[in-house]
């Protein structure tokens, strides 16, 4: 069979997270209609909290990753939407002010006040990642979404800026070239998973997006229709594991096993008399386990988790302008008892979110895991054609001003 050629139809994401690597490869027809056609799924080592560790290790579960995805494909990789994440990632909201020049805006204003709004200080070892912008002013009148051909003398814009650690930017681009690869952009993990699993009902309302994974919980908040904020929790599902083998004295495997197969947040919720039985570590025998027992080592880490969210919500700001609510996603959002125990803190609805696919693999795909690897391309596919607002800004080829032209010509166009 002859290997399909660089198409510009198929697009790739690669999720490269604390436990797993994830290349996933789609297919778009005429009507932007989505079919996934390979998928490569593969045991992240090298990772540590979001954070690429050890180059040489993180290469080789990228290169299994994307050639089990090749494979089943039947499609050559080349380039792909690539995931960054980490404690890290710092964001902002800032603000650009510029004159419109011939009394009616054209693209080299837009482009000129959004560099005025992305002019501010980072620091030396940090880039930026993004400028989202948020909405447009014309002389006083606010929330305008394209502002291109409207008559005016001053705009301002707000954007959300997103930066990241230079050297973790850098060594994922190393990893990606080293397997042969060439990177498409980078983009910020809870803005791809945010494109799996909000709605537009929801962005406009206010909601936020919670990816808890392996090693990091990501934040997204919308408002509005627009992100407002960011933020990156360093605790994940991995703690919880932990603490699991810790506390029972098994091994780390063991450990992850039972919470996925038995673990539940909320303590109240379990049958007191349920007895499941665990290996030791050591070659001693199997003990017998109350399911509460380890209910009531998982409910304290989970709690802990929820209330730094909560408190990262309400130093933002955004506390009160998320009417729609929480929406849990990532691998950790399975746990059972984590919705019922979020809307107990925070007052507000919560639900699950994963990947809304049908097709092609949906059995593998319609999981809570996948949410960032489905998002990076859907966030591709908006890029390319001409839909998404985001700017990106991190590159190794391309210098800044000209992924500023592209991108305004990408939402003008
Ligand atoms: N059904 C489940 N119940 C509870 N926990 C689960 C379940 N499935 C996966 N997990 C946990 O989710 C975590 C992995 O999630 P995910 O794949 O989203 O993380 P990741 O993308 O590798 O990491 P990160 O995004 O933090 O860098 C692990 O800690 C795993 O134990
Ligand atoms: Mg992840």
């Amino acid at each position: 069979m002859m290997t399909k050629k660089p198409s510009d139809s198929i697009l790739v994401g690669l999720d490269i997270g604390t436990t797993k690597v994830l290349a996933i490869v789609a297919e778009f027809n005429a009507l932007g209609e989505m079919k996934i056609i390979g998928l490569g799924h593969q045991r992240a080592k090298g990772m540590k909290k979001g954070v690429i560790s050890d180059i040489e290790s993180t290469v080789q579960s990228i290169q299994r990753a994307v050639e089990e995805a090749s494979l089943m494909a039947n499609y050559d990789i080349g380039s792909v939407y690539v995931g960054i994440a980490g404690a890290h990632i710092h964001s902002i909201n800032s603000l650009g002010v510029a004159p419109i020049k011939n009394g009616e805006v054209d693209e080299f204003d837009v482009r000129r006040v959004l560099e005025a709004a992305r002019a501010m200080a980072v620091p030396s070892d940090h880039s930026i990642l993004h400028v989202l912008p948020q909405d447009f002013t014309i002389d006083g009148q606010q929330g305008i979404q394209d502002p291109i051909g409207m008559s005016g003398v001053r705009m301002e814009v707000g954007v959300h800026v997103i930066t990241g650690a230079t050297s973790a930017a850098q060594n994922i681009m190393k990893c990606i070239r080293r397997c042969g690869l060439e990177a498409n952009a980078l983009v910020l993990e809870q803005i791809a998973s945010s494109e799996t699993v909000l709605s537009h009902d929801e962005k406009d309302l206010g909601v936020c997006m919670v990816d808890i994974g392996g090693g990091t919980t990501d934040i997204a908040v919308y408002h509005d229709g627009f992100i407002k904020h960011t933020a990156v929790i360093p605790i994940a599902g991995d703690h919880v594991t932990n603490d699991i083998a810790m506390a029972f004295n098994t091994p780390k495997t063991v450990a992850e096993e039972i919470k996925k197969r038995f673990g539940n947040v909320l303590v109240q919720l379990v049958d007191r008399d349920h007895e499941i039985e665990i290996a030791s570590i050591g070659g001693r025998p199997p003990r017998k386990l109350k399911r509460w027992a380890l209910a009531e080592v998982i409910e304290p880490r989970v709690d802990e988790l929820l209330m730094m969210i909560q408190a990262e919500l309400d130093r933002s700001g955004f506390l009160n302008l998320i009417g729609s609510g929480i929406v849990l996603t990532g691998g950790t959002s399975g746990l059972d008892g984590i919705v019922e125990l979020a809307e107990e803190i925070f007052h507000l609805p919560v639900r699950r979110g994963m990947p809304d696919y049908q097709g092609n693999l949906e059995q593998s795909i319609r999981n809570p895991i996948f949410s960032t690897g489905v998002g990076l391309i859907k966030h591709g596919y908006a890029r390319k054609n001409r839909k998404s607002l985001v700017l990106e800004e991190y590159s190794t080829e391309e210098k800044i001003g000209k992924s500023i032209t592209g991108w305004v010509k990408s939402i003008f166009a």
